[in-house]
């Protein structure tokens, strides 16, 4: 597909892109169940980090799936693309000199890494926010559950399609009794004890 196409390198770096924004840039690689508290915490941690000054962005699911991704379901074939599609914006993101979240389901191990070997070692910052499936389903903050376990939606993570926990994730973020600022901070403490802040 890439035959007779030839990579074009710009003349402002990445580097000079982390100089002027005065801070690393990385992904913060959200994954959790639908109801784990992905989209929540992602919009915390951004907020804190955007009062800090730090160049970001939030790619969410449900608002992706609107725009660029609106021609996927939820088959295993299209949450694969979906994922695919968005390591590579993340890419962007990242080269652009941002600290992008990502907060998609991403179910898949395989995918995931995938996703991770998009990026140089210490780009990819894979954020578990574990949050047990009862608790997900108590919460059920969409009606999601409800509507999946009367069979009215196919595919549903946890229900009827598989969720694969990360097994070396950066991060551990367990929600369960926990506030969202606290779990916020967690986030926010990580990037800046290991350097992405400086
Ligand atoms: S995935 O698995 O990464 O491709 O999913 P994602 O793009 O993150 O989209 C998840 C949101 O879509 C809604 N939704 C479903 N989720 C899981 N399974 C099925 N079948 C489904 N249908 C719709 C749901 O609101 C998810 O949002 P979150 O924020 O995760 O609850």
């Amino acid at each position: 597909m890439t035959e007779n196409i030839v990579w074009h390198d710009h003349k402002v770096s990445r580097e000079a892109r982390n100089q002027l924004c005065g801070h690393k840039s990385c992904v913060l690689w959200y994954t959790g169940l639908s109801g784990s508290g992905k989209s929540t915490i992602a919009n915390a941690v951004d907020e804190l980090l955007h009062k800090r000054s730090v160049h970001t962005y939030v790619l969410d699911g449900d608002n992706i799936r609107h725009g660029l991704n609106g021609d996927l379901a939820f088959s295993d074939k299209d949450r694969v693309e979906n994922i695919r599609r968005v390591g590579e914006v993340a890419k962007l993101f990242v080269d652009s000199g941002l600290i992008v979240t990502t907060a998609f389901i991403s179910p898949f191990r395989a995918d995931r890494k995938l996703a991770r070997k998009l990026f140089e070692q210490g780009e990819f910052v894979e954020v578990f926010i574990d949050t047990p499936l009862e608790v997900c389903e108590q919460r059920d903050p969409k009606g999601l559950y409800k509507k999946a376990r009367a069979g009215k939606i196919p595919h549903f993570t946890g229900i009827d399609s598989e969720y694969e926990a990360p097994d070396g994730a950066e991060l551990i973020v367990e929600t369960d009794g926990r506030s969202v600022i606290d779990c916020a901070h967690q986030v926010v403490a990580y990037l800046a004890e290991n350097g992405y802040l400086d």
